[in-house]
């Protein structure tokens, strides 16, 4: 028979060593030690309230405190000694502290639970990520401000079924990225909100017998208030699931965003010129200059859907409590707010060096008949039908196909064929400029829209 190993958890309960290969299949310690200054603060907060309610002497208090922080700096130094006996980053802490100060260490986990102590963990974790990743998309929102007011008359060509559509304004293009991470951030915000509930205090599951304070462990650790239910507050992992889905939306978004990078840094489309910092050459093709870092992020959405779907699986059979399951939880959230946190930078450090190319949009935007519609209501306006104005049009489309010539190039004379009620003035509308300009209506592409909607969306963002 294998040796009892002293190290192990509850060791009195059990006759057997725990197996060599079951101790490693179940440790945590490699992944959740990232969660290690989060578990110090906790702690810090617990020990505080049974002092409070005089469960630790201020001697023990004060030992347990400053062992606390020994711990939290070697943590930070490195030269703190994780060890996969102690299973994972609670087991590791407590060991050192009992260490470091002896018998007041092994009292620091009365009335907790580990069940308590990592929903805890993971909540203060996510809150201050939630923080960083606020703070990443309001530091691209403003680059994208930035260039949308720079290019605020650029124009482009807008699609639908990406065949060209209208004409747009760049600038106006990008504020549709700046609306996308408005969103993203409100939905952070709200699922911040769930976040900040406390479960410490649940113990294991049933509460504890001790007359804690909670709502003073909840003060300390700045969370709104005490969860309400001790069996949902150790197995709720609901707010896990919100942050990937959120995190999910934004990388989806950022995926868009680096698809459209993709086809304008292209030789076919040759909208933009990507910076050289933020792309790579190729091993073999000495001409290449590949949109790495779009590419990547676009890829990297595929891992955060991903980690939703199997959070989301993670919990869907778990019965009332607390079940080993959730040690599974942690990686894919880690690896969330990693691809969040990296991704988002790399955008915010690439989107203020965006090269447009204003003449190959302004020609692209001409190829496509884009102000087709422009004739159309133009005609509308001078008092024919829509459906009927809709087919003087195609008539006209016709002729420049055949012809090789945009709308605007048609003579008036060409034009009147069609229609005699089309004058001089309808070069207004045919112009690219024109027809953008005409969209001067909140929500639409015109320049001086476009520089509203920038100015609004600046003060949005010191709020
Ligand atoms: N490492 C565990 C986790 O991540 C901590 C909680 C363990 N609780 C227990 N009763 N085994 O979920």
């Amino acid at each position: 028979m294998t040796q009892v190993n002293q190290d192990k958890l509850s060791s009195a309960r059990f006759s057997q060593a725990t197996d060599a290969f079951v101790e490693i299949f179940t440790a945590s310690v490699d992944f959740d030690q990232r969660m290690a200054q989060q578990d110090i603060q906790g702690s810090k907060a617990h020990a505080s309230m049974l002092l409070k309610i005089g469960v630790l002497t201020s001697q023990e208090h004060d030992d347990i405190s400053k062992g606390l922080e020994t711990i939290s700096q070697e943590i930070s130094n490195g030269t703190f000694a994780w060890s996969i006996k102690q299973e994972d980053v609670h087991m590791n802490i407590e060991a050192r502290l009992t260490d470091l100060i002896g018998t007041a260490g092994k009292k620091l986990h009365t009335g907790r639970s580990r069940n308590d102590q990592v929903a805890t963990d993971i909540r203060l974790y996510l809150r201050s990520e939630i923080d960083n990743i606020t703070g990443l998309i309001s530091r691209l929102q403003t680059a994208l401000l930035d260039v949308a007011e720079r290019e605020a008359e650029t124009i482009m060509p807008g699609f639908t079924h990406l065949q060209v559509a209208q004409p747009v304004t760049f600038g106006h293009h990008l504020m549709a990225w700046f609306e996308m991470l408005v969103r993203d951030k409100e939905r952070l915000q709200d699922c911040r909100k769930r976040i900040n509930i406390m479960p410490l205090g649940a113990a294991a599951l049933a509460g504890t017998s001790y007359p804690i304070d909670r709502d003073y462990v909840a003060e300390l650790l700045e969370f709104d208030r005490p969860s309400a239910n001790s069996l949902d507050s150790v197995s709720d992992r609901d707010f896990a699931i919100e942050f990937a889905a959120a995190g999910s939306l934004i990388m989806m978004h950022l995926s868009r965003f680096s698809e459209e990078l993709v086809l304008w840094s292209s030789a076919q489309f040759d909208f933009i010129e990507l910076p050289d910092a933020f792309c790579t050459g190729s091993s073999i093709m000495p001409q290449k200059k590949n949109p790495d870092v779009p590419e990547l992020v676009r890829g990297k959405t595929g891992r955060v859907t991903g980690h939703l779907m199997s959070l989301l699986m993670l919990m869907k059979s778990q019965p009332l409590a607390y079940n080993k399951d959730n040690q599974e939880d942690k990686e894919p959230l880690f690896d969330t707010a990693d691809t969040l946190i990296n991704s988002l930078r790399a955008f915010a450090d690439m989107i203020p060096h965006i090269q447009c190319k204003k003449d190959n949009m302004y020609q692209a935007a001409k190829q496509g008949f884009s102000t087709a519609t422009d004739l159309a209501d133009y005609l509308v306006r001078k008092g024919m039908a829509f459906r009927d104005a809709h087919e003087v049009v195609g008539l006209a489309v016709r002729l420049g196909v055949d012809t090789k010539r945009d709308l605007s190039e048609l003579t008036l004379e060409e034009l009147q064929q069609f229609s005699d009620i089309i004058t001089e003035d309808v070069y207004d509308v045919l112009a690219l400029e024109g027809s953008v300009a005409s969209r001067n209506h909140l929500g639409g592409t015109a320049p001086e829209k476009v520089r509203q909607a920038v100015q609004f969306a600046r003060e949005q963002l010191k709020r």
